[in-house]
């Protein structure tokens, strides 16, 4: 395994005030401190195990065939077109159908990714694979290695994050580079939603839809480091607001024996469709992102002004543009694709993210403040560099 060399002076003893920051911060100015390892140094604030940075070289992105519009929708549930593009900015989404299945649209965004930074699947040295609704119980991130192909067994393991999935694996891939010696990370952001919705509650069913997304972050010298800062939160309270909580089914009677002579009754574990109180999850968005966005700025010693594009979860275009607004940010430097795909949560930044790059819209070297949001609730953000 590709793993990067440690680098610790010798005065470095392992403490609990040592180690990797929480905050994970790295301003441009401050890389030469970041990647002291001495916890004595004075002028360190923040010592380092790894002298390593991190950047993203490759994205890709991958939807189902089948593209549902809202008239489409409107076929079937009592919905309109007028009410879905006015209230969502959402015109299409795309549904995985018939003999398509997460696993193999993950692995066609991450081909395209490994394509773009030219590295061989035999070279990746972990895989996170972001998604709430694998194929797989266990975790779809076995099955996606084993189609990528990998021959050294590089670990592979999921992130189940909802909305904010993305964003938690973005950070997670830049620990394990920072901190843990990896060098080339695959990161995909991965769901199918649509196969926990109640088509016939057109207050969810109307904002959803299924793709893949990924990014192949890269060791490079600390002082190319292109993960500025970031901020990441949980709120396991507004859980109530947004879930999909599991069901237990009796299955004693089915089996046709009594549960008694076991001493409990077996249950088999079914998902409950998604709900949603949609408006106190709009509330709750526009409340913590732009604090959580300010936050990661700070922590990169950034402004607003500093970053070239501003790119969040694509939840739908009235969360984007209220984010903005209350940002202060040009929209003409809004990253959106949300119109012809709709909510798909942790896929929906590397997505908008692949088009941006493959359009010439996001340029190698600009940077851009992303932000994730959603169950759990969840949300966090981070500054980026691309390429
Ligand atoms: N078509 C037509 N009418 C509808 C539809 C629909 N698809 N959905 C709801 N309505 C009706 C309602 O029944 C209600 O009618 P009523 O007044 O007669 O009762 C009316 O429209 C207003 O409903 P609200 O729910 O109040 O609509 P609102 O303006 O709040 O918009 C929306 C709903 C779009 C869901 C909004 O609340 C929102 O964007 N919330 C954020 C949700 C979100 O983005 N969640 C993603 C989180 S990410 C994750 O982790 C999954």
């Amino acid at each position: 395994m590709a793993y990067a060399s440690v680098i610790l002076t010798p005065t470095f003893k392992l403490s609990s005030s040592i180690g990797i920051n929480p905050s994970g911060l790295c301003s441009p100015k401050f890389v030469p401190e970041r990647v002291r390892c001495s916890a004595t140094s004075p002028k360190s604030a923040a010592p380092r195990l790894v002298s390593k940075g991190c950047k993203l070289v490759g994205c890709g992105s991958a939807v189902p065939k089948q593209k549902f519009s809202n008239d489409d929708l409107a076929k079937i549930v009592d919905t309109n077109d007028e009410w879905i593009s006015s209230r969502t900015g959402i015109l299409n989404r795309h549904i995985l159908t018939g003999k398509e299945n997460l696993t193999s649209l993950a692995v066609e965004a991450a081909q395209k990714a490994l394509e773009m930074a030219e590295v061989d699947a035999d070279d990746v040295d972990l895989i996170l694979f972001c998604s709430s609704t694998p194929d797989e119980l266990f975790g779809g991130a076995p099955e996606v290695q084993k189609a990528l192909g990998c021959k050294r067994n590089p670990p592979a393991f999921d992130i189940r994050a909802a909305c904010s999935g993305f964003l938690l694996g973005l950070v997670s891939a830049s620990c394990h580079i920072r901190g843990g010696g990896f060098k080339n990370v695959l990161l995909i952001g991965a769901d199918c939603v649509s196969r926990y919705l109640d088509w016939t509650d057109r207050k969810t069913c109307v904002l959803f839809g299924d793709a893949a997304g990924a990014i192949l972050l890269q060791a490079c010298d600390s002082e190319e480091d292109g993960l500025y800062g970031f901020d990441l939160h949980t709120d396991g309270f507004g859980s109530k607001h947004l879930n999909a909580g599991m069901k237990h089914i009796e299955t004693n009677m089915a089996l046709g024996f009594d549960g008694d002579s076991l001493g409990f009754s077996p249950t088999h574990a079914s998902i409950s469709y998604i709900q949603m109180n949609g408006q106190e999850v709009f509330r709750f968005v526009i409340k913590v992102v732009p604090e959580s966005i300010k936050a990661s700025l700070a922590k990169a010693s950034l402004k607003l002004s500093d970053i070239d594009w501003l790119l969040v979860h694509q939840a739908n275009q009235r969360i984007i543009d209220h984010l903005a607004t209350k940002l202060e940010f040009p929209m003409d430097r809004v990253i959106s694709n949300v119109k012809n795909y709709g909510n798909t949560s942790a896929a929906s930044i590397p997505l908008a993210l692949d088009e941006a790059v493959r359009s010439g819209k996001v340029k190698e070297g600009q940077t851009i403040a992303t932000a994730g949001f959603g169950a759990g609730l969840s949300w966090g953000s981070a500054v980026v560099r691309w390429g």
